[in-house]
């Protein structure tokens, strides 16, 4: 015999023609083969060696490789109104490993190796911005920044150009923010890479409205009892849109609580109850999700008096008092301090868990990512 394979073919043993020594092969999912010799001619002897070699590789890389039949089974991500709950539940649990992998001192997996993701960003970002370029990298994915003042954008190419030349350098994945609603979904429908909506005008930010349902499950553990308040700037805001839906989806309850004016008129559709005074909008509430107001999309219209708007819908101590005793803050990011929301309050630990949101973020989207590569592999590459 000149080859043996273990662990269902992860582990290949095998004999070059000039040699009496067994070599090993090792290939862990997704990741590279290793080979090297076993320095034994004894086959048993080589199986012992290459097992325990196969088993320190598993352990170094701290991850469950076990692929299971994915249930969210697309290729792009869109929009929050194309997920199902058990899709939603799915993504969150895929991401459970990465909150620990994370905390992690070697924070580098190599399963996206060899993957090619653009960050293309047409809209400011920091946040978001990194939080996708830190769980690509992490990943071991090779990760592009385009930001609107280096395109060609300025240059008078369009945006469909834009993704047109950048579809033949055959990227994997394309993460787009963008001011224009639905331009994501229009995109997907043009390149062959997968595409990821990271904002879409005042339309959807699907990774955000994950992130914000996974910090909540890690403090509340089910959604079916909660009352979440999101609050403020409702129109402009994708963030509020994305986690209606994934929120209400998960069993929770939504109230939105903001100015007539910052209520969209088709509000009504949704899933929610609507109030315009903070006092009964928390009352009884878990969750008090403030938004940022949309200051560069309340163009034409007259912005509110900061100290105004900040004694009516600001989300402070006092105001906070309304909701739940224990009631925790959320806040997408970037804050206005002092507009919507109290900045000793946001910096307080004890109630606030925007640096949470933060945290979460990076390990939603190497599940993203990593769910989204798997698809490719088993729906459309062969
Ligand atoms: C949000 C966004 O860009 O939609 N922020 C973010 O993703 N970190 C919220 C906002 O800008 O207000």
């Amino acid at each position: 015999m000149n080859s043996k394979f273990l662990k269902s073919g992860h582990i290949k043993l095998y004999k070059r023609e000039n040699s009496n020594y067994w070599q090993m092969k090792i290939k862990l999912p997704r990741q590279k083969s290793l080979r090297s010799s076993t320095g034994t001619k004894i086959l048993k002897d080589a199986e012992k060696i290459a097992l325990k070699y196969y088993s320190s590789l598993i352990k170094k890389n701290n991850i469950n490789f076990k692929k299971s039949q994915p249930v969210f089974k697309k290729i792009h991500l869109v929009e929050t109104a194309d997920l199902n709950k058990k899709e939603i539940e799915y993504i969150l649990n895929e991401s459970k490993k990465y909150i620990k992998f994370n905390k992690s001192k070697i924070k580098k997996i190599n399963i996206l190796e060899g993957r090619t993701i653009f960050n293309l960003f047409f809209e400011d970002s920091t946040r978001t911005r990194t939080s996708f370029e830190v769980a690509a990298k992490r990943l071991g994915a090779d990760i592009i920044n385009v930001s609107v003042r280096d395109s060609s954008i300025n240059k008078g190419e369009t945006l469909l150009d834009t993704m047109t030349t950048i579809n033949s350098m055959n990227p994997d994945i394309l993460i787009v923010r963008h001011p224009e609603e639905g331009i994501s979904k229009k995109i997907s429908s043009i390149v062959e890479a997968s595409v990821i909506n990271a904002g879409d005008g005042s339309h959807e930010h699907p990774t955000q409205a994950l992130l914000d349902a996974l910090t909540i499950k890690n403090k509340f553990k089910k959604f079916s009892k909660l009352k979440i308040a999101i609050c403020g700037d409702i129109l402009h805001s994708r963030v509020a849109r994305s986690n209606i839906i994934i929120l209400s989806k998960l069993g929770a309850k939504i109230n939105v609580i903001g100015p007539k004016e910052w209520l969209p008129k088709n509000i009504k559709k949704f899933p929610v109850n609507i109030f315009t005074e903070m006092k009964k909008g928390l009352y009884n509430c878990d969750v008090v999700m403030m938004l940022r107001i949309q200051k560069e999309r309340i163009v034409g219209k007259i912005m509110p008096n900061q100290k105004s708007y900040f004694k009516k819908y600001g989300l402070d101590y006092n105001k906070l008092k309304y909701a739940k005793k224990n009631a925790f803050v959320m806040h997408p990011g970037p804050m206005n301090r002092g507009f919507e929301i109290d900045s000793k309050l946001a910096d307080d630990v004890t109630r606030s868990l925007i640096q949470e949101q933060v945290a979460m973020g990076v390990a939603i989207r190497m599940a993203c990512l990593e769910i989204i590569i798997n698809n490719r592999d088993r729906f459309i590459n062969d």
